[in-house]
């Protein structure tokens, strides 16, 4: 009963789901796609409520929920607990897991195993991984699995100890080239989108007029299909954060750091809790 309730839900005008098909649909008319992190249920109603448009449990959840260095250590039992927490959360939204680093490049039957969990143990809609021509046999038999993929080129985040900086990407002409390639690869083995982060927006756009399937910038420029960014960067709860991409919508750190300070400050003075917040 609760199932066929969620079901009409789901399936109700007011949830209609956010589908693979249905951004692709959003680029063929020209309509721009809204993509936000999330790693809990909390975060992940109030992105979903918004109406942004995919949800990204990205591995980033190793810095900024777990306060790594790196998105290197989050394990992929950690994912699929954030993913699962967001997608009880997402009425509306796609929500695209990424698989961490270290379960999906050694070969591609360990990364069906890692995607294969994700999807039945999260309830997720897709996965997201990094690179291309090395990563293509991963790629290609999860497709062909039935889960939908996601790409993700340019910076790289787990790849960093390889490139050793987070500077923007695909400058130089030869990489930029191999760019462009590997966008062409990542559409023709059946990825449902692409991920560019940090590159010069003339090569995302170049990218972007090449494919079919939606690209989503990250420092990429104005001429993709859409946009990403780190739903605590943009909600200015990482300060130490400050790349030329990055538009702060709002300073939650202060707002946050000025609640938590009150309500210390009101216990210690005994003005809470007062008469009216008793039994
Ligand atoms: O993990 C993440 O948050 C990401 C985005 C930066 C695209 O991959």
């Amino acid at each position: 009963m609760l199932f066929l309730q969620n079901m009409e839900d789901i399936t109700d005008k007011k949830y209609s789901r956010v589908t693979t098909k249905s951004l692709q649909e959003m680029k063929r008319n020209g309509q721009k796609i809204s993509m936000l992190t999330a790693y809990d249920y909390s975060f992940g109603g109030l992105v979903d409520k918004a109406g942004i448009d995919i949800i990204l449990v990205g591995d980033s959840a190793s810095n900024v929920m777990a306060g790594h260095e790196t998105t290197l250590p989050v394990t992929l039992d950690q994912m699929i607990y954030h993913a699962s927490s967001v997608v009880r959360a997402a009425k509306r939204a796609l929500v695209v897991v990424d698989l961490p680093f270290g379960t999906y490049q050694s070969d591609s039957k360990e990364a069906l195993r890692s995607a294969i969990r994700i999807m039945k143990e999260s309830g997720a809609h897709a996965v997201k991984v990094e690179g291309g021509e090395q990563v293509k046999d991963s790629i290609e038999r999860i497709t062909q699995a039935g889960i939908p993929v996601m790409g993700h080129l340019g910076l790289t985040p787990q790849s960093i100890y390889k490139f050793g900086s987070y500077t923007v990407r695909a400058r130089e002409e030869n990489e930029a080239k191999q760019l462009l390639n590997e966008v062409k690869l990542i559409e023709k083995i059946g990825c449902f989108g692409i991920v560019l982060e940090k590159i010069p927006a003339l090569v995302a756009k170049k990218a972007t007029d090449s494919i079919k399937i939606p690209t989503i910038g990250i420092g990429a420029g104005a001429n993709v299909d859409g946009q990403v960014l780190v739903l605590h960067d943009m909600l200015g709860m990482n300060k130490e954060f400050s790349p030329r991409f990055l538009r702060r919508y709002c300073d939650l750190d202060k707002i946050i750091h000025e609640a938590i300070s009150q309500y210390g400050k009101d216990v210690k003075s005994k003005n809470f809790p007062n008469e009216n917040e008793q039994y």
